[in-house]
Parts: structure tokens; C-alpha cells; sequence
């Protein structure tokens, strides 16, 4: 853990002390995969009804639309991909995860006090986060089965049928997952900084996480 004052910042009396959380690379690598899953979900709904045709504006029209959309998925998909290899490992389920959700009425009550001390991930972040993991391996393998300019004399209609059926049932489970996600950001006060400037405050730290700032303290972190 780098403190304010080991990287020469200026300490004022009162200020909070902040806790390194995210390095640029992974902050950059999840606003890639933040951004791409919302252009995704643009698109994707543009195509998805006619009354959403509207949307195909933003991109230049519905041939545009149609071509860019797999293409965004397969940078969602490398980008995520980057996300996994650097996150899983934090996300792995312990013993202490199932308790968490068990205690599921003090995490929405705020009383953090009567739950097991939490690592870098709490249980609801991990289901996020392997949910997503499961999503996006089932959306782009069938959005291949449909990309019909590169695949199509590949699969028979009704195999495409099947992954068109998928592929959307996914993409809206998928989008709640995401705002599931982002309204837990935004809920704990004090989590967007983690994203934007790759920092926390030790209060947050200690309240939210208190396992993994002890374990930042102490040198032996799970990255
Ligand atoms: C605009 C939308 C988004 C916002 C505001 C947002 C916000 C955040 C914030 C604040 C964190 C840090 C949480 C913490 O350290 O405790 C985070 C972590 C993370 N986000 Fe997002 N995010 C967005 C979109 C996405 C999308 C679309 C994905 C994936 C498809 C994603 C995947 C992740 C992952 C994997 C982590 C690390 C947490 C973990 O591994 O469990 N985020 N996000």
C-alpha cells in the first residue's frame, strides 16, 4: 500500500487518508468495458425492435448499426477478458461469502457490524462479477452463430434461430446485471473514486472491505 506522504502528497490535518485500490491499466481496462457494453446495449436495442430503430441514429444509420454491433462485442469481450485475468483471483468464493448473503437483510440495512469481515470482494460483487463472466461467454458465442457476414454458411437457420433467442434473453439479463452493478456503485458512497482516481479512503476501507485493508497493512494482499 502507497500512503499520501511515501508519495511526497501534501498531508493536511483532517483530510482522509486514502488506500490505493485499482492501478491506471485496470481502471482503463474496465471504463473500456463499461463503454462498450453501453454502446453494445445502444445498438443492440436499436436492432432489437422497430420501435428502437430511433437509436441506429447514433451510429450512422441501421447498416452501420449492424456492422459496428458484433464488432463492439468482440472488444467487449477482449476487454473483459483483461478484467477477468486480473480480477478472478479476488473474486474466488470463500467460505465466509455464503454467510454474507445469508446475512442479506443487514447488508441492505447498513449493518455492516454483524457481517464477517470482507476481502477485496464482497459476495455480491463476486456474483456479479462471475455472472458477468458466464454472460458474456454465452453472448459472443451466439452472436458468432449470427454474424451472418462472416459465419453464416456455418450454421443452419435453425441453430441461428436458437442463438438469436439467446443471444437477446442474454443481453437483458446481462443489462440488469449491469445496473444491478452500477447501482451498487453509486450506493456505497465512496466507490466511484475506486474506479476514477484508483483510490479509497482508509474509512471506506476499514467499513466495506476491512479484511483486505488488513491484509494491505499487514503486506499479503489477493490483487
Ligand atoms: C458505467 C458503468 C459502470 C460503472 C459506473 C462502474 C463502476 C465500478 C466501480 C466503482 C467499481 C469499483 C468497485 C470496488 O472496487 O469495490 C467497479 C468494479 C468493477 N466493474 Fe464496473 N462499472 C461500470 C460498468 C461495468 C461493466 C459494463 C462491467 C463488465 C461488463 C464492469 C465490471 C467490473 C468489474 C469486473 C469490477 C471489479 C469488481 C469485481 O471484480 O468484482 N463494470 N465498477
Amino acid at each position: 500500500m502507497s500512503t499520501d506522504v511515501e508519495r511526497g502528497d501534501q498531508i493536511h490535518p483532517g483530510d482522509p487518508v486514502l488506500v490505493d485500490r485499482y492501478t491506471t491499466g485496470a481502471r482503463i481496462n474496465h471504463w473500456i468495458t463499461a463503454a462498450s457494453l453501453v454502446l453494445l446495449a445502444l445498438s443492440g436495442l436499436a436492432l432489437f425492435h422497430p420501435s428502437l430503430y430511433f437509436l441506429t441514429a447514433l451510429f450512422g444509420g441501421g447498416e452501420t448499426t449492424r456492422a459496428i454491433h458484433p464488432w463492439i462485442g468482440v472488444v467487449l469481450f477482449f476487454s473483459f477478458a483483461g478484467l477477468f485475468i486480473r480480477f478472478f483471483k479476488a473474486n474466488l468464493w470463500v467460505r465466509t461469502d455464503t454467510v454474507w448473503l445469508a446475512h442479506g437483510r443487514d447488508v441492505i440495512t447498513s449493518h455492516e457490524e454483524k457481517l464477517p469481515e470482507v476481502g477485496k470482494y464482497n459476495a455480491g460483487q463476486k456474483l456479479v462479477f462471475w455472472s458477468m463472466s458466464l454472460l458474456i461467454i454465452v453472448l459472443i458465442t451466439s452472436g458468432l452463430v449470427i454474424w451472418d457476414q462472416y459465419f453464416g454458411p456455418y450454421f443452419t437457420v435453425e441453430q441461428k434461430r436458437i442463438a438469436v433467442l439467446v443471444h437477446a434473453t442474454m443481453a437483458v439479463v446481462a443489462i440488469c446485471v449491469w445496473i444491478v452493478h452500477v447501482y451498487a456503485a453509486i450506493w456505497v458512497r465512496g466507490t466511484i473514486s475506486a474506479m476514477t482516481r484508483g483510490q479509497v479512503t482508509g474509512g471506506w476501507a476499514w467499513r466495506h472491505h476491512r479484511k483486505w485493508l488488513k491484509e494491505l497493512v499487514t503486506g499479503s494482499p489477493k490483487k
